[in-house]
């Protein structure tokens, strides 16, 4: 497949797009929905007012689970025109880059724990007009992305160990958060796992910008429109 990318000026229009949302935002992660009904899916989550939302790929090897690869999320890049923030749980991201590429995603995000030296691979990424963002697990020190952040649009700080949904938050990742957010005042801060009404506050208030929610979202009644209402509520009390 060529390396180009896929309908450039939409791209730039989802990503301008998703640059003026007013932080903090929620973007549901699919991991959990319904992927006999992902059409379905999608539309429900516009009409509950997603503005964006994240894909998790994973290969087996960086993590210990499988979920899907580039040909699945162009198949969902002909259906919708939701920004896609595509979290690459992958040991060689580079060798797949292209093909995520082509796929039409949007923000683009690896692990500094596959990639110890990313600049090369963020490059490409920018330059294919996408946006670049670094994520790092839990046990991994701030210091490993630091001398990286020029590079970066976000960070995507893991607060589980990245693998399932449905996992309990590590509230010590927050001293992360923090001390990134004083060093970057404007740049987008994700945080992912176990991100629910209870701890959505306490990461907002560290100074998260985007909280990836997947089982808080995906829940038995599908009532997404009262999920992301209820995590909006919870960032609004903001727990220190
Ligand atoms: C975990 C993934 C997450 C996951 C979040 O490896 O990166 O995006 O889907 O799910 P919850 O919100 O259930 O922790
Ligand atoms: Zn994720």
């Amino acid at each position: 497949m060529a390396a180009a990318a896929l309908n450039p000026p939409d791209r730039a229009a989802r990503l301008t797009r998703l640059n003026s949302v007013p932080t903090p935002f929620v973007t549901p992660s699919l991991l959990n929905c319904d992927f006999g009904r992902v059409g379905e899916e999608l539309a429900a989550l516009k009409q509950a007012g997603t503005v964006a939302v994240h894909l998790d790929v994973m290969d087996g090897h960086f993590v210990p689970n499988l979920s899907y690869g580039a040909p699945v999320i162009a198949d969902w890049r002909k259906y919708t025109e939701f920004p896609f923030d595509t979290h690459l749980m992958i040991a060689d991201p580079g060798r797949y880059l292209d093909d995520f590429i082509d796929a039409g995603c949007d923000v683009i995000i690896f692990h500094i724990e596959a990639v110890p030296e990313p600049v090369p691979l963020l490059r490409r990424i920018r330059a294919a007009g996408c946006q670049a963002a670094l994520s790092l697990n839990p046990p991994t020190p701030l210091a490993a992305i630091e001398p990286f952040l020029d590079e970066l649009d976000a960070v995507l700080v893991m607060s589980v160990m990245p693998g399932f949904g449905g996992q309990k938050f590590e509230a010590q990742v927050l001293d992360k958060v923090r001390a990134l957010r004083s060093q970057r005042p404007g740049l987008r801060i994700s945080i992912d796992g176990g991100i629910n009404r209870t701890t959505v506050g306490e990461a907002v208030a560290a100074g998260a910008t985007q909280l990836v929610a997947g089982s808080a979202v995906f829940r038995s009644d599908g009532n997404y429109a009262a999920a992301l209402a209820e995590l909006a509520e919870g960032a609004r009390c903001v727990r220190t």
